[in-house]
């Protein structure tokens, strides 16, 4: 197959840059994917960064991510820096006419992602949220036993990402512990589009939120041997009420995100149990997904094993196990499809109205923080 070629360029080159950097590495694994993109560009202002793209083979490679986005041949931007500097950088990419995949939470709050979002909106750029465990074949499994309607009335659905990110105390500090690169929705900016993709996805509808945020370790060690402060939620739980596009009655939907979770390395889960069915999927153990029906007054369940058998075929057997950065290959695999008009029925990045969602919860949840109480979402 002819595979059209796409320059990609990436601005932030720190943990997610260098993973775009292997996915697309690993891109010949795709089978008869339409698109080959190629990392031509990095912008990163850390020096050491910047000699690991270039020692990797990059050809361009700037400090200022305003050289980069002056490049004419870069084609898509990928933006993986810290939560501060969203705003800035994806409102420049915008302006510079760039389609770009941006990280979530699209900026430190409700109004940064409102302003990006509204600037995506009235340009003819294509913009994709990150978020990628949804690409797990357990989770597509399960998603689509959610849109068959198998659940009938829903009862309850459970959404979490449980990290053990910060269970060494002793582990140093970096900003993504701190509010001012962070935000002060903390955790939830971290990992709560991981939570909310799939729920915002399936038109299950927040419309109310109560929520436990969580500070565990208020100090942490910078790297001059100082104790300074760590003043992000480590932990939110949240209980919220939701509708569904298919029932107006409200439902309890949980969601949890946890940096700090004992017991669990990166496990994102999504649970939803209805009258007539249900499903379950956890990455803890990516080779099960649990399909439960009730049907005359007998309860089961049923164990498929998803293997390695994603949206996108790849040469890897179906039988293999599916891990972090395949999820990582089938999302950009989505991205580089639909950006060409080339999606067609299969399973689509976040959207920015789903990221600006995901904030709307998050914001309900700092007010419900501080009233004690049940807190209804803006608009
Ligand atoms: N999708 C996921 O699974 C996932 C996982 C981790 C992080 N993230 C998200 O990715 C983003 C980056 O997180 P990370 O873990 O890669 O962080 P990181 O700290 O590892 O990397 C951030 C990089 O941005 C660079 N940077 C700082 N200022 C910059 C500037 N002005 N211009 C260009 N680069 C600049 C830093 O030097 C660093 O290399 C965040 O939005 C985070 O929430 C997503």
């Amino acid at each position: 197959m002819t595979q059209k070629s796409v320059r990609v360029g990436i601005i932030g080159g720190g943990l997610m840059g260098k993973e775009l950097l292997a996915a697309t590495r690993r891109w010949d694994a795709l089978v008869d994917h339409s698109v080959r993109p190629e990392v031509i560009a990095l912008a990163d202002p850390s020096p050491a960064v910047r000699d690991w793209f270039s020692g990797a083979g990059v050809s361009n490679i700037y400090e200022g991510y305003a050289e980069l986005l002056a490049n004419p041949d870069v084609d898509v931007v990928y933006i993986a820096v810290p939560h501060n500097l969203h705003e800035e950088i994806y409102l420049a990419t915008i302006a510079a006419g760039k389609d770009f995949l941006g990280e979530k939470p699209f900026g430190i709050d409700l109004e940064a992602a409102k302003k990006i979002v509204a600037a995506v909106q009235s340009s003819k750029v294509f913009v994709r949220v990150s978020s990628e465990m949804p690409f797990y074949p357990g989770a597509q499994g399960a998603i689509n036993y959610v849109k068959s309607g198998a659940l009938g009335e829903i009862v309850e659905v459970r959404a979490g990402f449980l990290h053990s990110s910060d269970l060494d105390i002793k582990k140093p500090i970096n900003w993504k512990r701190q509010v001012k690169f962070c935000g002060a929705i903390g955790v939830m900016g971290d990992l709560g589009m991981h939570v909310a993709h799939v729920p915002t996805r399936l038109g299950l509808q927040a419309k109310s939120v109560y929520s436990i945020l969580d500070k565990i370790v208020e100090t942490r060690v910078d790297n001059q041997g100082n104790q300074v402060a760590c003043d992000t939620f480590d932990n939110a739980v949240l209980a919220i009420k939701a509708t569904s596009s298919s029932q107006t009655r409200e439902f309890p939907m949980f969601w949890e995100m946890k940096r700090i979770a004992p017991g669990e390395s990166n496990s994102w889960y999504f649970t939803a149990m209805g009258m007539n069915g249900g499903v379950r999927f956890s990455t803890r153990n990516p080779q099960v997904l649990e399909r439960f029906t009730y049907k005359d007054g007998e309860q089961s369940w049923i164990e498929t094993q998803p293997g390695h058998k994603g949206n996108w075929p790849v040469i890897t057997g179906g039988i293999f196990e599916f891990g972090f950065p395949d999820s990582l290959l089938q999302m950009w695999a989505a991205f580089f499809a639909e950006r060409e008009g080339l999606l067609g029925d299969k399973f689509g990045c976040a959207r920015v109205e789903e990221v600006l969602e995901s904030h709307k919860v998050f914001d309900a949840a700092m007010k419900s923080h501080s009233s004690h109480a049940a807190e209804k979402l803006s608009n």
